[in-house]
């Protein structure tokens, strides 16, 4: 049951699609402090809470505080309290009840959870205006599940999405995109797309091709094409600004760029340098916008990740002049702690600067609104444009989409990825412990930067990272620019990275048949023990295995040097340890803790009691897999016990 209390007078955010009267009565659970503008619980000693999606830290939320507050952070330390993501969805639980609660306001909102009072959950708000739905349910997997039904249905990608990719800031031309594949394919890796970054663009420009890296790009994608691969290119949120440039100067005719408070376009700048921002809150500059992919699809583009999105600023064209001017108040003074310090803030706080977000404005459902009220929507609406758009221009056929920045409501319209990771184990952790919380939000084809985004990758690391990063929906291996080249044939286990990599392919039959069930009723993929075992309390305590579908646990292995781990099991297993698909040993395995060997290139997979796993001999390409031959491994059950959900894996 979801009933929804209304505060002050909430922005609409269209993340909810069914209609529900607000209720005249008090909010339950929460105490109301109008004058603070917060709403305040004790939690029991039991309580954990879950949720939030795309944040930092672990699976329980308690202990710590979160803000929702889109922000392009690279450096996803356990300090932080936002990332790119603002998905304000949670379920406290403890004692075999509990409630979830969605906060539905689109401006900044900060979720103490125990971090100022250990015992009490504190919500506060900029603004003290938000819609906030509180739903019962038996279960936790059941509060989820009605929450999910009234978000409406996550975004389903083509098939070959569940394919690998392989990314990097850049492959920057034609002959290296070749290289990229030709090399996988000597190694007998499968891979289904290469991903394009900034730099196939003429000078970072949205919708344009670099003449001089991708002369016959047209030919290129169709060179590819035929090869099975599908290549991805990115588009940043900001618009450059640049005569002769067709989508500026579209967007400055039609009038579609956000606007400072004396009516002129915003000037911000990103990689191209100076650009305007589309007012993607704005049904007409959303409409326009998201025409323009269809440049990309015409030339047979049929996936896109929207990066920048929070959006990114370097730094505002008004505050840059009065950072100057202030700088040269410091020329040839004696700089002390203070002042050496400020000077210093002056220009490290030019990127992302909150003052910033205050100095522009929306034209949204026929009111202005300043930005910072409405900051989170701003990535989900960029994703909608494109969304929207591939239903009118693409009817037929799914296109892949996925955002860095996001709000729940966006969830319908593409997938996410967790931004700029590093080449850390604590990250391979934390993508772990990120995808339920995502799943619970309504975003179901997620995944991180497999090897770690930033910093230099070992082939330890990698090799861990690929043996977790093949159950999630989205696979890809990406890196930062000036980084350690991190693309899987690269090292010398590159067997080992093949068998792995094969494995994935084996799994997609499943996978795509749990995503698909996952999409239509609303569930998750990825659940921590206690959703599945709520009744054990040692559940609770889980943070690093998670149940992957109805049929099995994995418990990957996230640290160096590691020959092993821990593995806790709320029930008789049946453990499958993958060298690759059709090499294994399996063992029975009885409730209780266990230490379980897994050497580097062995993957534990942990059939639940009463459940089967189809495998399928993996192909090279997603598309070429063999559904009508698969093998079920199973434990307590026949394959019957399996319901294998297929489709074409491309129509709408
Ligand atoms: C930031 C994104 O998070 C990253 O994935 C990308 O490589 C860079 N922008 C460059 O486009």
């Amino acid at each position: 049951m979801i009933k929804k209390y209304r505060i002050g007078n909430p922005i609409e955010t269209d993340s909810v699609v069914i209609q529900i009267d607000s209720e005249n009565e008090k909010v339950p659970y929460f105490q109301m402090m109008e004058e603070k503008k917060e709403l305040s619980l004790q939690m029991e000693k039991k309580d954990s809470v879950f949720g939030l999606g795309e944040t930092v830290r672990g699976i329980n939320k308690r202990g710590y505080i979160y803000t929702s507050n889109c922000s392009d952070d690279p450096n996803h330390t356990e300090d932080k309290r936002s990332l790119y993501a603002a998905q304000n969805f949670f379920v406290v639980w403890g004692q075999g009840r509990g409630f979830g609660m969605y906060v539905d306001a689109p401006g900044r909102v900060t979720f103490d959870i125990g971090y100022t009072d250990l015992d009490t959950f504190t919500i506060s708000f900029d603004d003290f205006d938000a819609d906030l739905y509180v739903v019962e349910g038996e279960s936790i997997k059941e509060i989820v599940k009605e929450f999910r039904g009234i978000i409406g249905k996550s975004y389903v990608p083509p098939r070959w999405a569940f394919g690998f990719g392989q990314s990097r800031w850049s492959y920057m031309n034609e002959q290296e995109v070749r290289e990229v594949v030709e090399n996988y394919e000597e190694q007998n890796i499968p891979i289904d797309s290469v991903y394009l970054d900034i730099d196939y663009m003429e000078r970072y420009k949205d919708f344009t091709i670099s003449d001089e890296r991708f002369p016959n790009f047209k030919d290129f994608v169709k060179e590819m094409a035929d090869k099975g691969i599908h290549l991805v290119p990115i588009i940043d949120a900001g618009v450059k600004i640049e005569d002769g440039y067709d989508v500026y100067e579209e967007g400055v005719q039609g009038d579609y760029f956000c606007k400072k408070e004396d009516g002129t376009n915003l000037v911000a700048a990103v990689w191209p340098g100076k650009v305007h921002f589309p007012d993607f809150l704005n049904e007409d500059a959303r409409r326009w916008f998201g025409e323009k992919y269809k440049v990309l699809l015409d030339l047979g583009i049929d996936g896109f990740w929207n990066d920048m999105n929070e959006p990114a600023i370097f730094y505002t064209e008004d505050h840059l002049k009065e950072v100057f001017q202030e700088l040269k108040e410091y020329e040839g003074k004696n700089l002390d702690i203070r002042s050496f310090f400020h000077m210093q803030g002056l220009v490290g706080g030019l990127a992302n600067n909150e003052e910033d977000y205050r100095r522009f404005y929306h034209d949204y459902k026929g009111k202005r609104y300043r930005h910072d009220k409405v900051h989170n929507l701003f990535g989900y609406n960029m994703t909608r444009a494109a969304g929207e758009a591939f239903e009118r221009l693409s009817p037929d056929k799914r296109i892949l989409m996925f955002s860095r920045s996001s709000y729940i409501g966006m969830h319908r319209y593409g997938g996410v990825w967790c931004g700029d990771n590093k080449s850390w184990w604590s990250h391979l952790l934390l993508n772990i412990q990120q995808m339920p919380a995502l799943n619970m939000c309504g975003f179901l084809y997620s995944g991180a930067d497999v090897g770690g985004f930033g910093a230099d990758a070992t082939e330890d690391l990698l090799m861990r990272w690929a043996e977790f990063g093949i159950f999630t929906p989205l696979l890809r291996n990406h890196s930062a620019e000036g980084t350690r080249r991190q693309e899987f044939y690269r090292f010398a286990k590159t067997d080992g990275f093949k068998n792995i990599l094969r494995l994935r392919y084996a799994l997609i039959p499943y996978l795509y048949s749990e995503f698909m069930k996952a999409a239509k009723n609303d569930e998750m993929i990825f659940t921590p023990l206690c959703f599945e075992y709520p009744e054990d309390d040692l559940a609770y305590e889980v943070e690093d295995q998670l149940c992957v579908g109805e049929s099995i646990m994995i418990a990957p292995v996230y640290k160096q040097n590691a020959t092993g781990r821990y593995v806790y099991l709320p029930e008789q297993m049946k453990l499958c340890r993958f060298r690759s698909y059709d090499d294994y040993d399996v063992e029975i395995m009885e409730k209780g803790h266990h230490y379980i060997k897994a050497a580097m290139n062995e993957v534990l997979v942990f059939i639940r009691k009463g459940h089967a796993l189809p495998l399928a001999t993996p192909a090279d390409r997603t598309e070429k897999i063999d559904y009508t031959n698969l093998k079920y491994e199973c434990f307590q059950c026949d394959q019957d016990a399996y319901q294998l959900y297929m489709d074409d894996g491309i129509s709408r």
